[in-house]
């Protein structure tokens, strides 16, 4: 079995060690934060994601995941090396390749002394043409090495998502291998084949910049299938009786659409979706070209978290001194990431208007408080919450919210008006006793 260094332990990095380890291959997991790196050796994921924290611990504990600091480390004790640093955006939407820069010249510098044969993989979300044109000419210069003969390069994008990282890690449906000659795919094509033993998804081989384009073209999808949708429901509430839910129920069963991403809201948020279309907007704009799609996909995401306040306001009949319970604050449920999160949009909204805020969230709430400080009150629990406030928004679905029943909003608000960014609550049900606004939900007749 080979032996595998990580660099990088955010979201990628970590959980792909951890299963790489959890898969009986020997992994040396380098993280330059300390405290980071403190918290991941002694099992504490520095963030939450669902089974991470007891398959962490296992692997730690049976000595197939180690953390390191250096990347000198990692990279010599290892075969292969994944590269998964962040790849954040400038304030111009143009890719920050810092943390990419710094981490191939370090592999490179660890390579110069080594003897074998050596992949790298980037899974880092990289624009077209990065790992050809920055990363190689980076790792050659500091190792001395020529790409293709002493050391190989390839690019895997990832696909996962925030929540349910462990389940897309270890069920993936397609594996992307960009190459930069056939034996850099082989090596990590035969790393894929057996790390799945047998249950490999479809492996799709191509150049590297393919595999990069596929990774911001697979992003730019979905967000537009969101804000498809997140208009059709827009135009939903200008009609009587026409629901988005069963629009988009009835559109998916199209093989050609699918039901996948068709549920409409409050907006796409997180860190990835937003940051990635800004860059490829940016990438195109680069190249000359005008990406029409992208930027009213983006435009129309901002509008979604306004038109949900507009929604409260004209039901309130203005926004100023009201109470308001925020349910949900993290970007989506099952994670404690508020990074571009729609509920702090609304939020900030909110409060421009004047209006009074309290907030639940099972899991964010401390992250969300290092954003908005003290200006919301935060409850401890979902009933909490709601009471004595004018209007609840329903910011993120997650499970423990679809318990409250119609009674639990009528009995502690002080005016039950339920506004349902998530399209969490039955309709039939919950209107009955309610005043009850949904994105996406005509008016009753
Ligand atoms: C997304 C992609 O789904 C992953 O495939 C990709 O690997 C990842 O970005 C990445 O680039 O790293 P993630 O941001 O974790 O994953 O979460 P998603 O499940 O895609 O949700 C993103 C946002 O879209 C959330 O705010 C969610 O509430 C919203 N959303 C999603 C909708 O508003 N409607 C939908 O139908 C689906």
């Amino acid at each position: 079995m080979k032996k595998i260094s990580v660099i990088g332990g955010g979201h990628v990095g970590l959980v792909s060690a951890v299963c790489f380890a959890n898969s009986g291959y020997d992994v040396i997991l380098c993280e330059r934060d300390i405290e980071k790196t403190e918290h991941i050796r002694t099992a504490r994921p520095p963030f939450f994601e669902p089974s991470l924290e007891v398959l962490l611990k296992k692997t730690i504990d049976v000595g197939r995941l180690r953390v390191s600091t250096r990347i000198k480390d990692a990279v010599s004790n290892s075969e292969v090396t994944f590269v998964a640093v962040e790849t954040p955006i400038k304030p111009d939407g143009s890719i920050d390749l810092t943390s990419i820069e710094t981490s191939s010249a370090e592999t490179g510098e660890a390579l110069r002394g080594e003897e074998g044969y050596h992949l790298v993989v980037i899974r880092s979300t990289v624009i077209p043409g990065t790992t050809e044109n920055v990363v190689r000419p980076i790792i050659e210069k500091r190792s001395g090495k020529r790409v293709g003969e002493d050391f190989g390069l390839a690019m895997q994008p990832e696909f996962l998502r925030e929540g349910s990282a462990i389940e897309d890690t270890l069920n993936p449906n397609r594996i992307v291998i960009g190459e930069y000659d056939k034996r850099s795919g082989e090596v990590l094509e035969r790393l894929c084949l057996d790390f799945y033993r047998g249950k490999a998804p479809p492996i799709i081989r191509m150049n590297l910049a393919s595999a990069e384009m596929v990774k911001y073209a697979s992003n730019a999808f979905l967000t537009m299938k969101i804000s498809f949708i997140n208009q059709v429901a827009n135009l939903c509430e200008k009609m009587k009786e026409v629901d988005v839910v069963k629009v988009a129920d009835a559109m998916g069963l199209d093989e050609r659409i699918g039901r996948k991403f068709l549920n409409a809201g409050v907006g796409f948020g997180g860190p990835c979706l937003g940051k990635d279309l800004r860059a490829f907007i940016n990438f195109s704009c680069q190249l000359g070209y005008t990406s029409e799609i992208f930027e009213a996909v983006l435009n129309v995401n901002e509008r979604q978290a306004r038109h949900v306040v507009d929604l409260a306001a004209r039901e309130l009949g203005g926004l100023k001194a009201k109470t308001i319970a925020i349910l949900g604050l993290s970007f989506k449920p099952n994670t404690d990431d508020v990074k571009d999160s729609p509920s702090i949009r609304i939020i900030n909204e909110l409060l421009k208007e004047g209006a009074s805020l309290v907030a639940y969230d099972p899991r964010a709430i401390e992250n969300a408080r290092l954003i908005l400080g003290e200006k919301v009150r935060y409850a401890s629990s979902a009933l909490e919450c709601l009471s004595d406030t004018d209007c609840c928004i329903v910011a993120t679905e997650w499970d423990e919210f679809k318990r409250l029943s119609p009674q639990d909003f009528s009995e502690l608000m002080r005016k039950p008006l339920l506004i349902n960014g998530r399209r969490i609550f039955d309709p039939g049900v919950y209107g009955k006793s309610l005043r009850y606004v949904a994105v996406g939900l005509g008016a009753s007749r």
